[in-house]
């Protein structure tokens, strides 16, 4: 009987353990959080781009709130989602393509952060009048995101 209850306090203690050892560096909830915001813009945009193109048919109302949504996460407070060390040069880390020089040269990047919130803000009310509209103005929002990415997004290298 004795035997019985220290094993299962071994195996409580392995379950417990377990995840302990599991968790990686201290920001990667930081990481993930940011990057769940960069997959809300992916998503959305990808619905403006694809009417832009004409890969999906245009519709207003769907057109009108992927970019409502996009400019919801252009939008959100990020002050704690870009603590010092959570770059990708840095050992531990979650999975993060963020180059060290977002920090060194910080508040450059908000320059490229205020660039995306100003084309999605043009966009945001004229998504839903027709094709042609939202044509004229998909493209800068497109390149917003590029001009940050080219200087501050490390090469995916999968
Ligand atoms: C102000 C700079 C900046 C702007 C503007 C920006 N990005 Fe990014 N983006 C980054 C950085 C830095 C990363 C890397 C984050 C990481 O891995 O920690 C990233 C990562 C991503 C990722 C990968 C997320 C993941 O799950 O790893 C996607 C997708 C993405 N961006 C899409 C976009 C789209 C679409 C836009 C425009 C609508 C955009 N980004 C605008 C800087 C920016």
């Amino acid at each position: 009987m004795k035997k019985i209850i220290i094993f299962t306090g071994i195996v409580g203690l392995l379950f417990t353990a377990a995840p302990v050892i599991a968790e990686d560096g201290p920001h990667d909830n930081a990481i993930k959080a940011r990057q769940a915001m960069y997959q809300l813009y992916r998503f959305n945009f990808g619905i403006l781009g694809a009417m832009a193109k004409e890969k999906m048919p245009y519709d207003a109302d769907i057109a009108t709130e992927a970019a409502n949504n996009l400019s919801a996460a252009a939008n959100l407070g990020q002050s704690q989602f870009w603590p010092a060390g959570s770059d990708n040069a840095t050992e531990g880390n979650a999975r993060t393509r963020a180059l060290p020089i977002i920090w060194e040269s910080y508040p450059e990047i908000i320059e490229k952060a205020d660039a995306l919130t100003t084309a999605v803000a043009a966009l945001v009310p004229v998504a839903g009048n027709g094709l042609d509209a939202l044509q004229g103005v998909v493209g800068d929002v497109g390149d917003s995101c590029k001009g940050c990415h080219d200087d501050y997004r490390a090469e995916d290298k999968k």
